[in-house]
């Protein structure tokens, strides 16, 4: 399937994108103005930096961490952190306003009693991506992972298990919360590059907020 399948906004859906992998069209919305203060308090304390991958490339995305684990990469290799390597202080906490909309949008996915304990803080501006991927340095992959997209659309890529598997693409507005786990918790995914345009409230990014369980 290679549809935008999302197409009318502000009507909030249930997406199935594979068994154990759902999009919730604008389930974030009504939750905007606590999200985007509770991004700005943790990007005071820990701001946005741009890591550099194992191969040495400078990521396109800008990103930073909150919880009793951070996300971090360079020339050794990706890893959690509990210390931030920028600021030498502990990752700020999970602000409760993020712990809440990541416990209930996991719930409605079909995930019960989420707690996640890191939230990776990525900035895409204009031409910004990410590159197909597994999510796989946490220790627990039990728990699913809960990705909210807030600002200007994006196009998700959304593959199998296998790195050369197909992906299907998937326009993520403003507001829309993707979800997966159990069968499909390793499932390689991506983000191509982002459209210049302009958000009401981000001006020119995408803030997207991946919450998961490390440990
Ligand atoms: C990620 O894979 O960590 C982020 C995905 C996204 O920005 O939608
Ligand atoms: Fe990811």
């Amino acid at each position: 399937m290679d549809l935008f399948d999302n197409i009318v906004e502000n009507e909030p859906r249930n997406v199935q994108l594979a068994p154990g992998a759902v999009l919730l069209t604008g389930f974030a919305r009504s939750f905007e103005t606590p999200l985007l203060a509770a991004a700005s308090s943790v990007v005071e304390c820990a701001p946005f930096r741009h890591l550099v991958t194992p191969g040495g490339h400078r990521m396109s995305v800008a990103m930073t961490s909150c919880g009793t684990a951070g996300w971090v990469s360079d020339r050794t290799g990706y890893r959690y952190t509990a210390i931030d390597p920028e600021t030498r202080q502990p990752w700020p906490p999970m602000p409760d306003a993020f712990v809440d909309l990541a416990l209930r949008a996991a719930d409605k996915a079909g995930y019960a009693n989420f707690r996640p304990d890191a939230c990776l803080i990525n900035r895409y501006g204009p031409g910004a991506k990410l590159s197909l991927h597994q999510d796989k340095d946490e220790l627990d992959f039990n728990a699913p992972i809960v990705s909210v997209s807030l600002g200007l659309p994006a196009t998700f890529l959304f593959g199998g298990l296998n790195r050369n598997d197909k992906t299907a693409r998937y326009r993520l507005a403003h507001g829309d919360v993707v979800v997966w786990g159990g069968p499909v918790r390793l499932a390689y995914h991506g983000v191509l590059p982002l459209a210049d345009g302009y958000h009401p409230l981000l001006g020119s990014q995408r803030i997207n907020l991946t919450f998961r369980k490390t440990r």
